[in-house]
């Protein structure tokens, strides 16, 4: 974070604004909104909702008129307005990780399926991805983390968002000489109603449930006591899902134990 201000003015008078591509317009999507109009040297050229509404209000908060706003249908209308300076809204969230002009993709969506499909499609088209979607990095963060590296380009999440805030104290801790216990966390347990956190070992020892994996179509085969933490053999998860798949694969990276099927 240090010289970031100096970094991104020279960006701006190098004429090399960063483009971001948001997807999600929600309360986080549009306080991203907000707070990247003030700055220099970046801004939020592309955002995509599901609720349009959703997007030309968070434009509309930032103090963005509408002459400056272009509704994008497809990929070649949103490569054109970008050419062009606007502001581009969508509601086809996948132009964000095809777009000439988007250096970085944001999600912040909060939805798992939607993260691994924006972070996997942006970090293969060689577009560093931050994700604001916790839900999504705590399951397969470690995956897109190699996938970036594969492909040249960063996969970070946010600094002052709160997973940022624990890396930068770690980092800290660390620089100081300080012994850090190093906590790998997997969100497990149950669905909506109950969950807990645990090392990535532990989870993999255990076979305890990642909490992201749990979704409506997911088959209880045993009851559950009350505050029992879910564990592999008790429930037929949703295997169709790409955030299921790419678990797999991160399963297949780093498992000694207990790994998706
Ligand atoms: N709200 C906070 O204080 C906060 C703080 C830090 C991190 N976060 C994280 O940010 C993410 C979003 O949280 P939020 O509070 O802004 O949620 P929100 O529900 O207000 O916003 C989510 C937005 O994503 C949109 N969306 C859903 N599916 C979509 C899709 N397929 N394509 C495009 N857009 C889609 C929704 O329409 C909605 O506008 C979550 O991962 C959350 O953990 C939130």
């Amino acid at each position: 974070m240090l010289n970031m201000d100096t970094k991104l003015a020279k960006r701006q008078e190098e004429g090399k604004v960063i483009r971001t591509g948001i997807v999600g317009a929600g309360q986080m999507g549009r306080g991203m909104v907000t707070q990247m109009a003030l700055m220099k040297g970046i801004m939020p050229a592309i955002v995509s909702d599901i609720k349009m509404d959703n997007v030309i209000h968070a434009f509309h908060y930032a103090g963005i008129s509408d002459d400056q706003i272009a509704v994008a249908e497809t990929l070649e209308e949103a490569n054109k307005y970008m050419e062009m300076g606007k502001f581009v809204a969508t509601d086809h969230s996948d132009i964000i990780a095809q777009a000439n002009l988007v250096e970085c993709a944001i999600d912040v969506t909060g939805v798992p399926e939607v993260g691994v499909k924006i972070a996997t499609d942006a970090l293969k088209n060689h577009k560093h991805v931050v994700m604001m979607d916790v839900e999504t990095d705590v399951v397969i963060g470690s995956y897109l983390k190699k996938l970036g590296d594969q492909n040249g380009v960063i996969y970070t999440g946010s600094a002052g968002d709160e997973p940022g805030a624990v890396m930068e104290l770690y980092s800290f801790a660390k620089a100081m000489g300080m012994q850090v216990k190093v906590i790998t966390i997997d969100g497990i347990g149950g669905y909506t109603t109950y969950g807990s956190i645990a090392t990535a070992e532990e989870t993999y020892k255990n076979g305890y449930v990642v909490y992201g994996l749990v979704n409506k179509k997911t088959r209880m085969l045993k009851d559950v006591r009350k505050g029992q933490l879910l564990t592999l053999d008790m429930v037929e998860l949703d295997t169709s899902t790409q955030l299921y798949q790419t678990r797999k694969m991160q399963d297949r990276m780093y498992h000694n134990g207990y790994a998706l099927k």
